[in-house]
């Protein structure tokens, strides 16, 4: 049987409480009854879990982070067991605007090792700052990849899922909007950094940047995309349905 294709909204730090929130999701929620073929995960601030946890029936429920340790002296972090008892089974990890403050591949290979080891699915993102005529970005994309992944088992691997997010795709000052033909090249070619380093071939490779309604079946046509990791549009009840409805509907 085909995998499921993937949807991971990334609500990033919206929205501003947690009645805002509830809407959202509820209206995300009693739309996804018809929906059989593709997951759908929302990864939403902390604070908003608990109520979620209590209201989810299809949606899966993520969080945008975590810390690589159970309970110790680290101010202002939250752990995966804490998460656990939250109903959260996906965890981003590495997204370009935590890199931004500061982590780096090392450390986004022991969250990662650590939430695997806790049983949850990592969304590791990958995803290079500019373009260049010589494909350095490849490289660059390469190491991401390798040093995040670094000592993990080949069956451990196979339950993570990649988001190829190029930086200059993201939000609403982005540079332009990627192409299916971009992404396919990148997800080809971390197919083959995964066989090569890894030798495993069965990674699921989602798109992520600036993801909407009128570009989806561009990367599910023309780059063969595993799933998407809307930002923006994961906010917006019904701009979110109509993303997952077309991947829904893709054959
Ligand atoms: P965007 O965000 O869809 O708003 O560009 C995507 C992301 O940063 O994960």
């Amino acid at each position: 049987m085909k995998n499921k294709k993937i949807i991971i909204g990334n609500w990033k730090m919206n929205p501003k409480n947690l009645k805002e929130a509830e809407k959202i999701f509820l209206d995300i929620e009693k739309n996804l009854l018809k929906i059989k073929k593709t997951k759908i995960v929302l990864c939403v601030p902390y604070v908003y879990l608990d109520r979620f946890s209590k209201l989810s029936k299809k949606i899966i429920l993520g969080a945008q982070n975590a810390f690589a340790l159970s309970s110790a002296a680290y101010t202002g972090e939250i752990s995966f067991d804490m998460l656990f008892s939250f109903k959260v089974k996906y965890v981003i990890l590495g997204h370009s605007e935590r890199r931004n403050m500061g982590e780096n591949n090392f450390e986004i290979n022991q969250k990662i090792k650590y939430a695997l080891k806790n049983n949850f699915t990592p969304i590791l993102c990958v995803g290079e700052k500019d373009r260049d005529e010589s494909h350095a970005y490849l490289d660059f994309i390469k190491k991401q990849v390798e040093e995040c992944l670094e000592g993990i088992s080949k069956n451990l691997i196979s339950k993570i899922v990649i988001a190829y997010e190029p930086l200059w795709a993201i939000g609403d000052s982005s540079v332009r909007v990627a192409t299916g033909e971009e992404y396919r090249e990148v997800s080809i070619y971390i197919r083959k950094v995964l066989n090569d380093k890894f030798k495993i071939s069965n990674v699921p490779i989602i798109y992520g940047g600036s993801v909407h309604p009128t570009n989806v079946l561009e990367f599910l046509k023309e780059g063969h995309a595993d799933g998407f990791l809307p930002g923006r549009d994961s906010l917006d009840a019904k701009r979110f349905l109509e993303i997952v409805n077309i991947v829904e509907n893709f054959k």
